[in-house]
């Protein structure tokens, strides 16, 4: 592919989104909604993408990354002005320059990919994206000549009826030569509605002057779809969402309801795993195959083996090992490490704890900043009480321990390998290995007492 360098506009606030946050970096599946644009172009080939940032341009500029370089619109006057900044930043150099609006994340490689070649294949001035939509709404319409040759673009809020009628939208994403670029932008004024200097009209001046302008005109109007308000944001999300639960399918997952699953962009999942619906999957997630996740479930920054069961149930920040089953409605919060063949059931939570192979913690437990050796079981209403009001402590239990139901452990405190724990104990003192630990007032049986009470009539 011709060499060419991609300016991608990103300075505006995004009014019309209403947020504190600066609309490029409102995420999207996980991902900044220009850093898209930039993968786009990255993914076409173009090494070299300069963002131009105004508004919120610290945040934008953390948000995008640095393997880009900036330029800071500190006023914004318009699409065209932004271009100048960038375009003046450049020096001198001969190339092609891609423009494309930092607010149309959908826009794919392969689309950028086909303008850039028709400027070079055909040698045109400038070549512009388009697509026809039904009612083409706020978008700037694209006017032909009878020869069908484009004339100009017109903002939606400076068109006439008729013009307003014109299905072909403009997708502001162009192809130009730099030199001829430069000049036409020194030409444009802010003669209209907005009153700002609108890079549109650098292709009607272009046309007037008699260069060729070429339009390549999409048949999927998503790639032209920009996001101005939180409409389009979950409209344009949904795209996003269902582009990737299809690359997840295509590569070997089972999503019973793509509808209804939502998947970050950079998730990791193998094949023959079955995701049920109505669950997240956040953050770099990376999934074993043979996984079974779902329904109702969200998964946040964790890492899980092959074959893992995880039903109803919460899990972030956290790895689970293969084999594992967790839930239903179990909580794992920050900070765990479970092993492998763990059985984890019902309104269990877990947070900051080394959870060793084979330990079953099965019903209606706490475990919290505490480490659990392989094969030992945890009894149904096991509290790890590592909080005293002031600091966290830890409980470890050791290996092929067996902690009975109820049982109260104060924290910091260890059980050792082979160790019994009695049920409904509270156990403050250490428990030696394969020692019985009891905590608990010793049963007394009153002979007759029931029977006394009810002859008492009392
Ligand atoms: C723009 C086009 C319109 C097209 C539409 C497609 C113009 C005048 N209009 O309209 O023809 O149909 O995109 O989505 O170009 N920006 C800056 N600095 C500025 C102004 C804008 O960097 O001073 C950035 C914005 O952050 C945004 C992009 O340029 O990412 C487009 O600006 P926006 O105001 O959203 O233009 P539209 O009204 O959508
Ligand atoms: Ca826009």
């Amino acid at each position: 592919m011709a060499h060419a360098v991609a300016i991608i506009l990103a300075a505006g606030k995004g009014t019309r989104m209403k947020s504190s946050l600066p609309k490029a970096i409102h995420p999207i599946c996980g991902k900044p909604m220009t850093r898209y644009v930039i993968d786009a172009c990255i993914g076409a080939g173009i090494q070299d993408c300069v963002v131009v940032i105004g508004h919120g341009a610290d945040q934008v500029r953390e948000g995008l990354g640095d393997d880009v370089s900036y330029v800071v619109q500190e006023e914004q006057l318009g699409t065209g002005h932004a271009c100048r900044l960038a375009v003046d930043a450049m020096g001198d150099r001969l190339c092609d320059v891609l423009v494309l609006p930092g607010d149309a994340p959908l826009i794919t490689s392969d689309i950028i990919r086909q303008i850039v070649n028709e400027r070079a294949k055909t040698g045109v001035d400038a070549v512009i994206l388009t697509t026809i939509l039904d009612d083409a709404g706020q978008y700037g319409r694209v006017v032909r000549s009878q020869d069908g040759s484009v004339l100009r673009i017109v903002e939606a809020k400076d068109a006439t009826p008729d013009e307003l009628a014109i299905r072909e939208m403009n997708a502001a994403v162009y192809a130009f030569g730099l030199p001829v670029l430069r000049e036409y932008l020194q030409r444009i004024s802010k003669d209209n509605v907005q009153g700002e200097y609108y890079l549109t009209d650098v292709i009607g001046l272009m046309a007037r002057d008699g260069l060729r302008v070429a339009a390549v005109v999409s048949k999927d109007p998503d790639v032209a779809l920009g996001i101005n308000n939180r409409v389009d944001l979950a409209r344009l999300t949904q795209v996003v969402r269902r582009r990737i639960n299809e690359r997840l399918m295509l590569d070997g997952v089972t999503i019973i309801d793509p509808d209804t699953t939502y998947v970050d962009w950079d998730v990791q999942i193998g094949p023959d795993s079955v995701i049920y619906p109505g669950t997240v999957i956040e953050k770099s997630c990376r999934i074993g195959s043979g996984c079974f996740i779902g329904p109702s479930s969200r998964l946040v920054n964790v890492e899980i083996g092959d074959r893992v069961t995880i039903l109803l149930s919460h899990v972030t920040d956290s790895t689970v090992g293969e084999g594992t089953r967790i839930g239903p409605y179990a909580n794992i919060r920050p900070g765990c490490r479970i092993g492998r063949n763990v059985r984890i059931g019902d309104f269990v939570e877990a947070k900051n704890a080394i959870i060793g192979d084979e330990v079953s913690i099965a019903h209606l437990a706490y475990v919290g900043d505490a480490e659990i050796g392989d094969r030992t079981n945890i009894g149904a209403g096991t509290i790890t009480c590592n909080y005293d009001g002031r600091q966290k402590h830890r409980t470890v239990i050791g290996q092929d321990a067996f902690v009975g139901s109820n049982v109260t452990l104060i924290a910091p405190v260890e059980v050792g390998n082979g160790a019994y724990v009695a049920a409904g104990s509270t156990i403050t003192k250490n428990v030696p290995p394969d020692a019985l630990g009891i905590g608990r007032a010793r049963q007394e049986n009153k002979e007759g007492w029931a029977r006394r009470r009810r002859e008492r009539g009392s």
